[in-house]
């Protein structure tokens, strides 16, 4: 989700979601009693597909993955006994670091309790005051926070917009050190940043390159390397962050790079070391996941992308635009927050849960409801949902 640099108050996000609640429209925080299948029953008794999932391979509802979680749990116990640089860090956690670090390419690779940490942790601690942060403006809001907290100069560009960032390099020229950050697939819009040309320029202007693959770890680019491996731009890439809460069917983050970077974040980053870590059965459940995109990664993939083409063909015939982008998270742009939020809502009154993006998720006027897909979900539910998104668009 992108959030630019923007703060809302406290007061801000309390009246908004006051404002939604008094209208009978407010459509967020959805209890979850009982996943069944591919739907939820809520505590309300209401019964909802889903169609805002991340879990894109359907791999967090996977036996292996369970029953390996569950078993570190019998092992291990449910948490460690305290901070991973005294005694929280087991062989699993390292197992997994090195498991990361070799399916992305890099030297070295760190777990962190969630991609958000990651994040935080990477870019708050690699640069500092002197420094300069170029960010889409589409990123997502953890990597502003870590801009944030680094105290780095903070520039942003129009969403993919090459020109810009080109003369921010320009205009950046004096600056100690310049990263530029990317999410690699945008959450909002559903599209990729554009790698080979940031990386051209990053390495015309002698900028970091460091790229968020979140939503496209596991999914996109040979055997679901991502992005950076879709675009083949392993060697020009610094920094890959990301999170294991998606695809993977887990929870957590990692941050991959060189081994000199990754241990001097182990040693000082404080988003890892102030923190508890992973619980052993997370990181169970990611290698058991990882092991499994191993065996059956194509099979699934080949799952999702089929039914990205059912929704997509679903879409075009109830006439509903969409977001240009080339993955698998289907951006439909309403409009405006309310008509977003109504739109959601009614929806969700018809049985079908999706993702409602309005400021500051997604840019201010340009409310977007996002469909996701996944490996999981049945030809008929696909059709059935797009149809009914259709029929509440058309009465927006
Ligand atoms: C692009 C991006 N980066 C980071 C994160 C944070 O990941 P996590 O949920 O593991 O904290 C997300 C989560 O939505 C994301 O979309």
């Amino acid at each position: 989700m992108g959030h630019g640099i923007r703060r809302r108050s406290i007061e801000t996000a309390l009246a908004t979601a006051e404002q939604l609640q008094a209208a009978d429209s407010y459509p967020y925080f959805p209890v979850i009693k009982e996943p069944i299948g591919n739907r939820v029953l809520l505590d309300n008794g209401t019964s909802l597909l889903v169609f805002g999932s991340c879990d894109y391979l359907g791999l967090s509802q996977d036996t292996r993955v369970k029953e390996a979680a569950a078993a570190a749990v019998a092992h291990f116990g449910t948490n460690t006994y305290g901070a991973q640089i005294f005694n929280g860090y087991t062989s699993l956690h390292r197992d997994l670091e090195h498991r990361l670090a070799a399916v992305l390419g890099k030297e070295s690779a760190l777990l962190f309790p969630s991609g958000m940490h990651a994040n935080i942790g990477a870019i708050a601690s690699m640069m500092q005051p002197g420094d300069v942060i170029i960010n889409d403006r589409l990123n997502h809001g953890s990597i502003f926070m870590g801009c944030r907290l680094s105290q780095a100069n903070i520039r942003t560009y129009r969403h993919n917009d090459m020109g810009r960032l080109r003369s921010i390099l320009r205009q950046t020229q004096g600056a100690a050190r310049v990263l530029i950050a990317v999410d690699g697939l945008f959450s909002a819009d559903g599209d990729y940043a554009q790698l080979p040309t940031i990386c051209a320029l990053a390495e015309e202007f002698d900028a970091l390159v460091l790229v968020d693959e979140a939503h496209s770890f596991g999914v996109i680019g040979p055997e679901g390397r991502g992005v950076v491996a879709h675009f083949g731009v392993e060697d020009r890439v610094d920094v890959i962050t990301g999170t294991v809460s998606k695809a993977v069917g887990s929870v957590g983050g990692f941050v991959a790079g060189s081994t000199e970077l990754i241990e001097g974040l182990r040693h000082m980053a404080p988003a890892y070391l102030l923190s508890r870590g992973s619980p052993p059965s997370a990181v169970a459940a990611s290698l058991a996941s990882l092991a499994i995109l191993d065996l059956e990664g194509d099979a699934l993939r080949h799952g999702l992308w089929s039914n990205v083409k059912l929704a997509r063909d679903a879409l075009a015939r109830g006439e509903l635009h969409l977001i240009e982008g080339e993955s698998h998270l289907l951006a439909v742009p309403i409009g405006s927050d309310e008509d977003t939020v109504g739109i959601a809502r009614r929806l969700t009154s018809k049985g079908v849960l999706t993702t409602a993006m309005i400021a500051p998720g997604a840019p201010s006027g340009k409310g977007r409801l996002r469909l996701t897909v996944t490996a999981r979900h049945r030809q008929s539910e696909i059709e059935d949902g797009i149809s009914l998104l259709a029929e509440a668009v058309a009465n927006g």
